[in-house]
């Protein structure tokens, strides 16, 4: 996920665009550039980290004479966080300059075509490659808008570009498939960004574009085409209402809660480029080099933890690997059985995790090998790892992590299948039926998160005077049943506590009371009878019970919430956000700081 802006109109470009960039910052922050035609030159001027540093380097240059131009900030995906992999990119006549937000599936395919043709790529981006691609076919079209079609028309993946071309000063360029792309309608100047924030200061006339289609704008005038046909399409121009900084936060009150919609689109993002769809068989080319593990230890802390707890479950079942999940802080103490031949997965959202790392250290000092499955590229985790599997879910501000567990589960499932299929164990109905399963889940979540909101707000107003909460789960929902215990306390304040719904018996069945809620999952499927019959046991004890479960169960108790079912271990991605919706609604409804719960921080880099 990355920001992209850009301008044309009466005022200068660089200090727009690095405001509005400001306002992206939180699309990803670990480079950024801009780029503007002077003196009839492409300029392009690009800084690895902080936007900061991009400010110094341009506040040094003078360089701001320029009305129009285009700007990024990015979150790395393919190639390090470095100031060549930064937008914007060039092609190699330097005619024209692109930002890019998205992911080139094919990009790879198209870079030895590109070599073939003399073209060698300066990054390691797959944007580059489609910049390039731009140039070459504006030499052969002479037309920036023939090439940009027959160039978009050779890209698999998800984009969102903003063009400036070195013959075409003053005007720009851009496209989107797949990724947010916004239209700003001033007097006497246009914008484009990947959000309204970055320039909702100058303008609330807004144009949305579409996917497949393309705009053209210049100071006083814009246009939009289809993509493929170049052919005009007529826009509505919508004006909006928001401030600057519920704007940041695209509409929604809270990050967290933002994070939590963004699900549909990180499960997408995650499996781009991952699934062969003619073979039906899952792709993570990082572990083409690598075999199947013998022996795998996950290591990770918080809900990374609960991702690996429920990531062995798969491991175990479909690879056949014998598994142990360790909580990072625990093993590095530890004299762990651990050497050569074994492989440890670290997994870890910021990459940055002290224990985490620790465990990196500890398992390399002992000649295991190290996977490490990290959402921050470039961060340590990513650099220590002998391979790193990047989970592709954007920059996650809120402190409670969302949207990178569900990015974890995502890349966990294609392991499993990847290490499965490497083992010729994978059983054959999950062969079957798993990546079908994962493909139409970004649309049935998105369609499903709505009315899963809607019952978290009744369910936690309900329950909001309870002073402590069991969440209860059974296989795969044991580790889901610690995550949803997890959210609830650290940013609601109430104590909760997770545990395997058959071990309720040996000691919590106790503490029982109808002051004493029990938050049940209990989704149809091989061990729904076993969840029903602990219900039972708390119902017995006058326990109150909410359930989350899916149509056709036959649950009596107090409060059912019914949500989809999908294919195997794939409805975890809808208990998941129910969890997490409900934790949520519960700390706004009590008034506390969601973003920033009391005590926490985002990245845990001390013991
Ligand atoms: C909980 C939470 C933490 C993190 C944990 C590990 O919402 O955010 O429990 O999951 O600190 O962090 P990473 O994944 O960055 O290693």
């Amino acid at each position: 996920m990355c920001g992209i802006i850009g301008y044309c109109g009466h005022r200068p470009a660089v200090p727009v665009i690095i405001e509005g960039l400001k306002r992206l910052e939180y699309r990803g922050y670990d480079s950024a550039g801009v780029a503007f035609i002077q003196d009839r030159e492409l300029v392009s001027v690009k800084a690895e980290g902080k936007l900061a540093n991009l400010e110094n380097k341009l506040a040094a240059q003078n360089v701001y004479q320029a009305t129009s131009g285009v700007g990024h900030t990015r979150w790395a995906t393919h190639g390090l966080p470095t100031e060549k992999n930064a937008h914007p990119h060039c092609d190699a006549a330097r005619t024209i300059a692109l930002v890019h937000n998205g992911i080139i599936e094919n990009y790879q395919e198209l870079k030895k075509e590109l070599a073939a043709a003399g073209i060698r790529c300066q990054s390691e981006t797959d944007t580059e490659v489609l910049a390039q691609l731009v140039g070459l076919y504006l030499k052969e079209k002479g037309s920036l808008a023939e090439a940009l079609s027959k160039a978009l028309g050779r890209v698999e993946g998800s984009y969102a570009i903003a063009v400036v071309s070195r013959d075409n000063p003053g005007m720009l360029y851009a496209a989107r498939k797949h990724s947010p792309l916004v239209m700003g309608v001033g007097v006497g100047e246009n914008f484009l960004a990947s959000d309204i924030p970055a320039f909702l200061p100058y303008t609330r006339e807004v144009v949305f574009l579409d996917d497949g289609e393309m705009a053209r704008i210049d100071a006083g005038s814009w246009q939009v085409m289809d993509v493929a046909t170049l052919a005009p399409i007529t826009k509505d121009v919508k004006h909006i209402t928001w401030d600057v900084s519920s704007a940041q936060k695209g509409g929604y009150k809270h990050f967290m809660l933002k994070e939590i919609f963004e699900q549909p689109t990180v499960i997408a993002d995650c499996l781009a480029g991952r699934i062969d769809r003619q073979e039906n068989r899952a792709i993570l080319p990082e572990l083409d080099d690598i075999p199947a593990p013998q022996r795998l230890f996950i290591v990770a802390c918080g809900t990374s933890y609960h991702a690996g707890l429920w990531g062995m479950y798969l491991m175990e079942q479909w690879a056949g690997i014998p598994t142990r999940v360790e909580i990072a802080s625990e093993l590095r103490y530890r004299e762990p059985i651990l050497g050569p031949g074994d492989t440890v997965l670290a997994i870890s959202q910021s990459g940055e995790t002290a224990d985490t790392l620790a465990s990196i250290h500890l398992a390399k000092a002992r000649g295991a090998k190290v996977i490490g499955l990290c959402n921050v590229v470039g961060s340590s985790v990513a650099r220590e790892s002998d391979v790193v599997v990047h989970t592709q879910a954007g920059p996650e501000i809120s402190v409670a992590s969302t949207k990178a567990m569900c990015s974890q589960l995502t890349l966990l499932t294609l392991m499993a299948l990847v290490f499965g299929q490497k083992n010729g164990v994978l059983p054959a109905d999950v062969a079957a039926n798993c990546l079908p399963a994962l493909e139409r889940l970004p649309a049935e979540l998105d369609t499903a998160l709505p009315a899963m909101r809607r019952r978290a707000k009744e369910l936690c107003r309900i329950y909001s005077e309870a002073r402590s909460f069991l969440y209860l789960g059974r296989g795969l929902c044991y580790p889901l049943a610690l995550e949803g215990a997890l959210k609830l306390k650290e940013i609601s304040y109430i104590h909760a506590e997770g545990y395997a719904a058959g071990e309720m018996k040996h000691g919590p069945i106790a503490l029982i009371d109808p002051k004493f809620p029990t938050f049940a999952l209990a989704p149809l499927g091989d061990l729904y009878s076993k969840a029903k019959s602990n219900l039972l046991e708390v119902q017995a004890r006058g326990g109150k019970i909410i359930a989350l479960t899916n149509p056709g169960a036959d649950l009596a108790v107090d409060h059912p919430w019914e949500i989809p079912l999908a294919w195997g271990p794939i409805s975890t991605f809808f208990i998941l956000p129910a969890l997490q919706l409900f934790a949520y609604e519960m700390a706004d409804y009590l008034g506390k700081d969601v973003d920033q719960p009391r005590n926490l921080a985002k990245s845990v880099t001390v013991e």
